[in-house]
This record gives structure tokens, sequence and C-alpha cells, in this order.
């Protein structure tokens, strides 16, 4: 009994280890020089403080819930402006807010992908 209350307990350690945010989203807002392909030149920087301060209103922040994160270059440039949405490891793109407000509202609070967006 007492071995295995004790193993619940690492695991549950383990788990909170490695879910310290429910969700880690993560905006690619690397800029670079024309012609080049970028994100920034499609509104990430702008989108991410939007998806950020949303977030923060429904008073969803913080740890053991969502943290909205700039990023730099991803590698994926030409699909871009690309988001992605961790644990799941589901990748986004996106054109305006209403993009934006798809996402957080469907699968960052509620885990279910948005299939139209997903890259
Ligand atoms: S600039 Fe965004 S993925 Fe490269």
């Amino acid at each position: 009994m007492g071995t295995h209350r004790g193993s619940r307990i690492i695991h549950h350690q383990r788990e909170t280890r490695l879910s310290y945010y429910k969700r880690h989203v993560f905006f690619c807002c690397n800029q670079r020089e024309p012609p080049e392909a970028c994100c920034n030149n499609r509104g990430a920087t702008e989108m991410q403080a939007y998806a950020k301060q949303r977030i923060k209103e429904l008073g969803l922040s913080g740890k053991g819930r969502i943290r909205i994160n700039k990023a730099g270059c991803m590698d994926r440039c030409d699909e871009g402006p690309v988001v992605v949405v961790y644990p799941d490891a589901v990748w986004y793109t996106y054109v305006d807010r209403h993009d934006i407000d798809e996402i957080i509202d469907s699968h960052v609070v509620h885990g279910r992908v948005v299939e139209r967006l997903k890259i």
C-alpha cells in the first residue's frame, strides 16, 4: 500500500512538471527582409499581443493554465504566419482576429482542433 501510494505521488509530480502550462502557444514573430516571406510581415506581433490579451481577459493566464509566447523563426515561413499549440503540437496559420478567436475558443480553451486552419 505504502509503495503504491509513493509511486502515485511520483507519477503526479512528473505530470505536473510536464504540464507546467495546460497549453503553451508560440507565435512566430520573426522579421525578415523582403522579399523573404516572414510571419511578422503578416501581422504576427499584433496577433500575438491580441491572443495574450484575450487569454488574460478570460482569466486563463498562469501556471497550470495558458501561456502565449513569441517565438523566433520556426522554419515554416512560406506557410505563415504560423502558431503552434503545445503539448498537442498542432500547427496553424491565420489571417485575422477571427481566426485567432477560433483557435483560442476551440483549441486552446477546449482542446478541439480547428481543422480549417491547420497546416
Ligand atoms: S518567419 Fe515565421 S516561420 Fe520563419
